[in-house]
């Protein structure tokens, strides 16, 4: 769906992006990931020609964006902003309306989009006429979300969206995110400097440095096989908590014996080989002596251990 040719963007004869190159499928997040001044704004900025390149070219569904008009090119794209960009002085519904009203819906259209994106988003209806002002940072957050979908558009760009919250409600916003059945459809485009989240976000990850790819790749790609020092060390802060949430049960299949031993005694319980490694350890006791029976999608059992032996099996192929 985009295509970005040798893009650079200059700043005082200084590279604030630097050649670089990259595809997003359509339905993919990708997040451009890096510390503070590496680019990804410039870089994010530059795919709804907020920016314009100095050189290089951008190709959404194959047209040049150059030879889109500006406003043709926004409306088809959601954008949204650490501190949401919200209109001061418009309500939160008015603030919704913003791209619609531009498009000229009628009334009663934009009424119902307006109401079936706070539920969405779960904006109680009675905040309709608030001020941005009167809302907590989460509220903001939820409106600038509701407002990027407004109109429905294929392709969304968002720039450290949840960055400016505090980290409980960060983690319940990303949370509740990653389950909105209409973002599943979209393009998305997202910044962030936090590793966390862009593990937990992204299906593939674009880690930048000074204006320049360094490698991309989904989260297992850059956690296990990083192409140079600079990628490991990136992750090493939260490694071990980042390791277990992108390994699933299925991936520690090859540790234990193919032909299957279920220990008569303990309970046995059946589960999927598609969860993440770090929920199954969360929801289950340490000491718990249940013997799980690891299923795939095809209700083959591929192995069948205790959580003791699992997380074993972890140390064993992973360290
Ligand atoms: N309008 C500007 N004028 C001059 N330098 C800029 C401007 N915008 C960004 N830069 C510089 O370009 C680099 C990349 O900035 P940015 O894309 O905002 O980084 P990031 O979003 O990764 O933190 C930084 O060194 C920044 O100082
Ligand atoms: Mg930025």
């Amino acid at each position: 769906m985009i295509e970005v040719r040798n893009l650079t963007k200059l700043y005082n004869g200084k590279a604030a992006v630097n050649n670089i190159s990259f595809k997003v499928e359509k339905g993919e997040m990708f997040v451009l990931l890096g510390t503070s001044g590496c680019g990804k704004t410039t870089t994010l900025k530059m795919l709804n020609r907020l920016i314009e390149p100095d050189e290089g070219t951008i190709l959404i569904n194959g047209e040049n964006i150059k030879s889109l008009q500006v406003e043709q090119l926004r409306r088809k794209t959601g954008y949204v902003i650490q501190q949401t960009g919200l209109f001061p002085h418009y309500t939160v519904e008015e603030n919704i309306k913003v791209v619609p009203e531009m498009l000229g819906w009628q009334a009663n259209v934009m009424e119902q989009k307006v109401d079936e994106l706070m539920d969405l988003l779960k904006l109680p209806s009675e905040m309709k006429k608030q001020y941005p002002d009167e809302l907590s940072g989460g509220q903001r957050q939820r409106v600038g979300l509701a407002r990027a979908l407004a109109a429905d558009p294929p392709l969304i760009l968002l720039d450290e969206p949840f960055g400016a919250l505090d980290p409980v409600t960060r983690q319940h916003l990303q949370d509740e995110f990653v389950q909105l059945e209409n973002l599943l459809s979209k393009t998305m485009v997202m910044v962030t400097h936090d590793v966390g989240e862009a593990v937990k976000l992204a299906d593939r990850i674009c880690l930048m440095s000074e204006g320049e790819i360094v490698q991309m790749g989904t989260a297992k790609d850059l956690l296990f096989n990083p192409v140079n020092d600079f990628v490991k060390s990136f992750f090493d802060s939260q490694r071990f908590f980042l390791e277990m949430s992108v390994i699933e049960l299925e991936d520690l299949a090859d540790v234990f014996p193919k032909n299957l031993q279920i220990n008569g005694t303990d309970p046995l319980k059946f589960i999927s080989s598609e969860i993440p490694l770090l929920h199954f350890l969360e929801n289950h006791a340490e000491k718990d002596k249940t013997q799980f029976a690891v299923k795939n999608s095809d209700s083959h059992i591929l192995y069948s251990a205790s959580r003791a032996e699992i997380l074993e099996a972890y140390y064993q192929k992973f360290k």
